[in-house]
């Protein structure tokens, strides 16, 4: 009889080994191609997927009516129809809370590589081409002083926010709703076209859903003042090629981004941007945070498999 677990990815070292024999592992970085997906799924009682397995309709079908639920190794669900697993009772869970300062952290090194222009001096020292200090040589952008606009002050927001007292900025941020003053991390609300309008450096980390979409169209982007730096921590929410065309005509001073709509796939465009520091999806990987993640998300399927709620459900 085939294990009641399937684990679309390789985990961090030790963590799929808690589920010992209850447990078929894809042992590889790379994702299940769709197919194999599909048929690897059928007859389980809980799958742990990435954000790369599209959890739908069609999977839910594959996988049959055994199955209790699917525990996303991710806070991230734009992969998964909730809608449809709630149809059909099945629960799903993510790993909230656990990746929340690791992801900060990465904003925070993405936000300062792009003010000072690390990629692009990494890049001319590596080639080999002649340089010199200078007066006027490779200027950034400094950031004392520099308003700071966060767009999606979940955790993750709250805590780039709390980084930036070390640098002297003053926040302001833009959710759909308020947050409680005492959540606010002394960061200012403001309506999403005058945080736009505001904003010397902006961060990205609101949730990508169909809603916030491409919400960072070319319109919007060019509402951020001439010469800011947009720094983008959720896939989906920037339209890329907007983006490129707004550092190509000169708008943007730099940006950076750490994940992509259609990942592995980059906009040529975007790379092609020297002011663009473009990161492969870096946000919680550090060996800490994989560690929570993936021990999380089997704490999820193994209070689903003992008849209990998950841990940390979604919805
Ligand atoms: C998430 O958890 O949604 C992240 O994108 C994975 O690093």
């Amino acid at each position: 009889m085939q294990p009641p677990v399937l684990v679309t990815r390789r985990l961090a070292p030790g963590v799929a080994e808690r589920l010992g024999d209850l447990a078929t592992v894809h042992d590889s970085e790379q994702p299940l191609p769709r197919a194999e997906l599909l048929r690897a799924v059928h007859g389980r009682t809980a799958v742990i997927t990435t954000l790369d397995d599209t959890v739908d309709a069609e999977f839910l079908d594959a996988a049959g009516p055994a199955l209790r639920i699917v525990a996303n190794h991710a806070v991230g669900t734009h992969n998964i129809d909730q809608a449809a697993c709630a149809a059909r009772g099945v629960h799903v869970s993510n790993t909230p809370g656990v990746l929340t300062g690791a992801t900060a952290d990465m904003a925070w090194a993405l936000l300062l590589a792009a003010a000072r222009r690390l990629g692009e001096g990494e890049r001319l020292l590596r080639s080999g081409t002649p340089w010199a200090w200078a007066p006027t040589f490779m200027l950034g952008q400094e950031l004392a002083g520099t308003p700071l606009g966060i767009l999606g002050m979940g955790r993750i927001g709250r805590a780039v926010a709390r980084r930036a007292t070390g640098f002297d900025m003053p926040v302001s941020y833009h959710n759909r709703t308020r947050l409680p003053e005492s959540e606010e991390q002394g960061a200012t609300w403001r309506p999403l076209d005058d945080l736009l309008a505001e904003s010397g450096i902006l961060v990205v980390t609101c949730p990508f859903t169909a809603a916030t979409r491409h919400l960072l169209n070319a319109e919007r982007i060019a509402r951020l003042p001439r010469g800011a730096v947009l720094v983008s921590m959720t896939a989906g929410v920037v339209d890329e090629a907007a983006l490129a065309a707004a550092l190509e005509n000169g708008h943007l001073f730099a940006a950076a981004v750490d994940n992509f709509e259609r990942e592995p796939r980059v906009d040529p465009a975007l790379l092609a941007q020297e002011r663009a520091v473009l990161a492969p999806h870096l946000g919680s990987a550090t060996v800490r945070t994989r560690q929570a993640m993936g021990d999380l998300a089997v704490d999820n399927v193994l209070a689903v498999l003992d008849g209990k709620d998950p841990v940390t459900p979604l919805g």
